[in-house]
């Protein structure tokens, strides 16, 4: 099944960016986005260190302090995440701790996709990339049903940078072209779609199409 690791950390950072957007902008519930970055951001840490990387340090024993210094970024972003959510968003001091979390995200972001992921692809081949992929995103996906999040049925920055207006909408119950990312994600993996990691919305409504 085509969807390497890479792609889909890759995918997960874009979604992060746009909800910190959605989030700083202060449109919409913020409890409501918080709560969704919340459950984003610690399943996809969680995911990468049980999976990911571990599996670069194996590969490459000398990335070893690198991946030792993201998981300290992990903890850190926690640790500020945290510091947001006993903020109340209407208080002055929010955009504060929110500022903080993000550029910390982003900073590890950056240091992510310039470094441990090109050095990930370096080591390991294409077939043990997309194994890692599956796994990644089978803890994403557990952890995330752990923290009550129903992915499959969140409007939130998956649809493409859609306001959160359109949040509630249940998958059964919406078009397919009025379906957010996620939702014919879901529906993709269901049907077993080869490639589906890697499609836009776009290609995901396509692909079901044909699917029938
Ligand atoms: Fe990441
Ligand atoms: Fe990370």
């Amino acid at each position: 099944m085509a969807s390497d690791a890479v792609t889909l950390i890759k995918n997960d950072h874009r979604l992060m960016e746009k909800l910190f957007e959605q989030l700083k902008s202060g449109r919409g519930d913020r409890r409501a986005l918080l709560e969704e970055v919340a459950a984003r951001l610690t399943a996809h840490s969680h995911a990468e260190e049980q999976k990911v990387y571990p599996a670069l340090a194996k590969a490459e024993p000398e990335e070893a302090a690198e991946v030792g210094h993201s998981v300290d970024e992990h903890h850190e972003a926690e640790r500020l995440l945290h510091r947001v959510q006993r903020t109340d968003p209407d208080d002055a001091s929010f955009d504060q701790a929110l500022t903080e979390l993000v550029d910390a995200v982003m900073h590890h972001v950056e240091e992510e996709e310039n470094e441990i992921l090109p050095k990930l692809q370096e080591a390991v081949d294409r077939q043990t990339l997309e194994k890692l992929g599956e796994e990644f995103e089978e803890v994403r996906a557990r952890e995330l049903a752990g923290a009550g999040f129903d992915e499959a049925r969140q409007g939130g920055a998956a649809g493409g940078g859609q306001d959160r207006g359109g949040r509630g909408t249940s998958a059964g119950a919406t078009a397919p072209g009025d379906m957010t990312r996620e939702q014919l994600y879901a529906q993709a993996k269901e049907a077993e779609i080869p490639g589906r990691s890697s499609m836009t919305k776009d290609e995901l409504a396509r692909a079901l199409r044909e699917r029938g």
